[in-house]
């Protein structure tokens, strides 16, 4: 039996609830000898800033870059509202962002049908949603310099943040959005404001050479982001993969999850280039919610989004097919069986508690 070496961040908020939940899951796997995982702990986000002053340490950084994956939790929270901007929260997690090399985050949106009433528009509009979101992670206006507020001296301040791509960091999104178009419905739409950005009109020209170049038999399409973002609550059925900037990914993948009943049900998956001797690739793997501090410690978090991106982890990092789709089959029967946590609960019925769900999850997981 292979063994991984996971880093576990667990981070701020709900992140240590709904982590607690894919540690059960993880050793059920080993116990049943599918594959046995290695875990280290560290710390990002406000809990690490409160330990040693940083978002996350230089020694976390370097565990992380050794390990075979990453899960994190979720980071931030109002208690860190104050602390200096370059040590707040969300640093943490976009320096291993950054560190790593992780420019490729997918987002699926999918729409369990037993969850499609939760979702705030029409049953038909989503049911059997499956939307795979490519965002861009590591260029883009969060990262592009200079990025700073000046004094002008006049009672006025000036604040600069920078958008900017290269060829290359548009090419290398794109082909990962092509490659898994190619595994599912084969078709892409790609998205920016060519007609404002030149970063746009960049992006667009690259990917329409590329498409011309490499990827002719995959549909592909473009659409302003705007226009995208209206379409996604118009009619969302259109849509394979989306591929898109750091930016307006953050935006469109807040629409497309909610389109899916809750941000609690939706993973994600952050990857680096594929290693050519090793055929590795730096991988973190995190839910898309956030800490979700009105509802921390109270045990009632929903534990989904978390375990389905331990199940990416599996999918993409481990290569194990199989184990993916059983964690997706017992979600999916879960739900079935009309178990809900507060969030995708609707009018009727009781929540269960984020331990109670994990729980759910791990006896369907017997039988999937
Ligand atoms: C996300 C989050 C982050 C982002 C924050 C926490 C920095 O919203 O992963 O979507 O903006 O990328
Ligand atoms: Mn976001």
């Amino acid at each position: 039996m292979a063994t991984y070496k996971l880093l576990i961040l667990p981070g701020d908020g709900i992140g240590v609830e709904v982590m607690a939940e894919v540690e059960k899951i993880a050793q059920w796997f080993t116990k049943e000898g599918i594959a046995a995982f290695e875990f280290e702990k560290g710390l990002v986000g406000g809990c690490a800033y409160d330990a040693h002053g940083k978002a996350i340490s230089d020694s976390d950084v370097a565990l992380a870059q050794a390990a075979d994956a990453v899960l994190l939790g979720a980071v931030g929270g109002p208690k860190w509202d104050g602390v200096p901007y370059d040590v707040r929260p969300e640093a943490g997690l976009l320096r291993l962002r950054k560190d790593m090399q992780l420019f490729a985050n997918l987002r699926p949106a999918i729409c369990y049908p037993a969850l499609a009433d939760a979702s705030s528009l029409k049953r038909e509009l989503v049911d059997g949603l499956d939307i795979m979101i490519v965002r861009e992670l590591t260029g883009g206006v969060y990262f592009g310099e200079p990025k700073q507020i000046i004094d002008l001296g006049n009672g006025q301040r000036r604040a600069i943040d920078t958008q900017v791509y290269d060829t290359y960091e548009i090419e290398r999104i794109a082909r990962v959005a092509f490659e898994l178009a190619r595994k599912r419905r084969n078709k892409v739409t790609s998205s920016e404001k060519h007609n404002v950005m030149k970063s746009g009109l960049l992006w667009y020209e690259t990917v329409i050479a590329l498409h011309a170049r490499d990827y002719k038999d995959v549909e592909c399409e473009h659409q302003l982001a705007d226009s995208l973002g209206m379409q996604l609550v118009r009619r969302p059925k259109q849509f394979d993969v989306i591929v898109t900037d750091n930016l307006f990914g953050d935006i469109l993948s807040d629409i497309a999850s909610m389109l899916t009943g809750s941000l609690g049900m939706l993973p994600s998956a952050s990857l680096g280039e594929v290693d050519q001797k090793t055929g590795q690739r730096k991988a973190l793997y995190e839910p898309v919610h956030g800490s979700a501090p009105d509802i921390a410690g109270k045990g009632i978090a929903n534990p989904i989004a978390m375990i389905a991106s331990f199940g990416m982890a599996l999918r993409y990092s481990f290569g194990l097919i199989e184990a993916a789709d059983k964690i997706e089959k017992a979600i999916s029967s879960v739900l079935d069986k009309g178990l809900r946590t507060a969030d995708i609960k609707g009018e009727k019925g009781d929540a269960v508690s984020t331990s109670q769900m994990g729980d759910a999850i791990l006896a369907a997981l017997q039988t999937a």
